[in-house]
């Protein structure tokens, strides 16, 4: 495996294509409905441009770091919480918790997670977060929680978009059954699971109310995160009941197609908490410009998910490090290109959304398939060898 010859997010993407089966690719870069959302996601970050600044006032390399509730990590890149990662590699979820390790990231890690939450947290040496789904009334969302606590999570993030199931058509179409290697260890241990994993890789879940994330708010010490919002007016909700930080999220176009896209969606938010609350944003990062368009608008880090899906499919740890890395590249170059010394320093005056002609359809395929010649392929083909 030559994961150096992967250069872009959109290699690791295509490798992953060569690696999955249908069903399981249909699933991942799947989302809900006709993928109206999940597409205009990534469409979002293209209608920004970039306004770099010359002459900058220093040339050392562009710092990266990001601090969150008190920790530093090496780039404004967190993992998303995703689930079944055992459908893409036997080591799931521990391999992506000792990427993160490696390249001193942060794992989100689902309550969906094929090994159980402490065995996750213990791989991340550092920390991790848990993201929270409800299985049941109160008594269960505190045993989740205290379970939480008791392995070292160092946030809990509530995901506010996923109560109910997705018409994920598809994944649907594609065939996509949860295989009988996948296990929902972190479920098991809390007896939410007993017996099989059901095949639509999917247990009934508990709607979370406003009463209830007050009660979760109160019942935690951890720093709270809401995942899922996209309403300024929401985003005032939970500030007011004391919540840490905001993932402005649609949840990566997965659970309604139709619904506008993140990049969107952050401004509303930014202005309404940004001061108050740290915002996060995921959806259709694809790159360090991305991150950058992101950070411009306010975030303070984003989440990806499918991106390093691909190199957990591709490599396993190897692969999860190698996306965190290349990205991280990218966002080094960025910075300096655009004369910016520090994350930090990015705001509103490096980005506009000003109208350039789109390129012709002759001109050639769109951005994301630009490289993605004859001889493209042979080199990812090679590389996954
Ligand atoms: C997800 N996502 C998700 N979110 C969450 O809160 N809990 C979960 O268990 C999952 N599971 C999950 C599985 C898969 C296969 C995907 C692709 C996504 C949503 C995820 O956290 C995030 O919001 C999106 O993936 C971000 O969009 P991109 O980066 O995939 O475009």
């Amino acid at each position: 495996m030559d994961l150096a010859a992967l250069l872009r997010l959109a290699d690791f993407e295509q490798a992953a294509e060569l690696v999955l089966s249908a069903p399981t690719l249909a699933y991942v870069n799947g989302g809900a409905g006709g993928h109206r959302t999940v597409e205009h996601n990534r469409a979002a970050f293209e209608a920004v441009w970039l306004r770099p600044r010359v002459f900058a006032d220093t040339c050392e390399a562009p710092d990266t770091e990001v601090t969150l509730f008190g920790r530093t990590f090496s780039s404004p890149v967190l993992l998303a919480p995703t689930s079944p990662q055992r459908i893409l590699h036997e080591d799931a979820e521990l391999a992506v918790a000792r990427a993160a390790q490696e390249t001193g990231a942060l794992s989100i890690v689902s309550t969906d997670t094929h090994f159980p939450f402490p065995d996750i947290a213990a791989a991340a040496e550092d920390g991790c977060w848990f993201q929270l789904y409800a299985y049941d009334g109160r008594e269960r969302i505190a045993e989740t929680i205290e379970m939480a606590e008791a392995a070292g999570a160092t946030a809990l993030v509530v995901t506010a978009d996923a109560h109910y199931p997705a018409r994920r058509v598809s994944a649907q179409r594609a065939g996509f059954r949860t295989p009988p290697e996948v296990d929902f260890g972190t479920m098991r241990q809390l007896g939410i699971l007993q017996g099989d994993v059901p095949a639509s890789a999917r247990i009934g879940r508990f709607p979370v109310t406003w009463d209830d994330l007050a009660w979760i708010r109160e019942r935690t010490k951890l720093p709270v995160v809401v995942k899922g919002v996209l309403r300024a007016g929401d985003a005032r909700r939970c500030s007011d009941l004391g919540v840490d930080g905001i993932i402005v999220s649609n949840h990566g176009g997965r659970q309604l197609d139709g619904v506008l896209p993140t990049l969107v969606a952050l401004d509303e938010v930014v202005t309404e908490v940004g001061h108050e609350r740290v915002v996060l944003v995921d959806g259709g990062v694809r790159s360090g410009t991305d991150i950058v368009k992101a950070l411009a608008l306010g975030a303070r880090a984003v989440c990806v998910g499918r991106p390093y899906l691909w190199g957990l499919a591709v490599a396993g740890q190897a692969g999860v490090a190698a996306v965190i890395n290349l990205l991280r590249l990218e966002l080094g170059d960025a910075l300096r290109q655009l004369g910016v010394a520090q994350v930090a320093d990015l705001d509103s005056s490096f980005i506009t959304t000003a109208t350039a002609p789109r390129p012709h359809p002759a001109d050639g395929p769109d951005h994301g398939q630009v490289d993605r010649t004859r001889h493209h392929d042979t080199i990812v083909r090679r590389a996954i060898r």
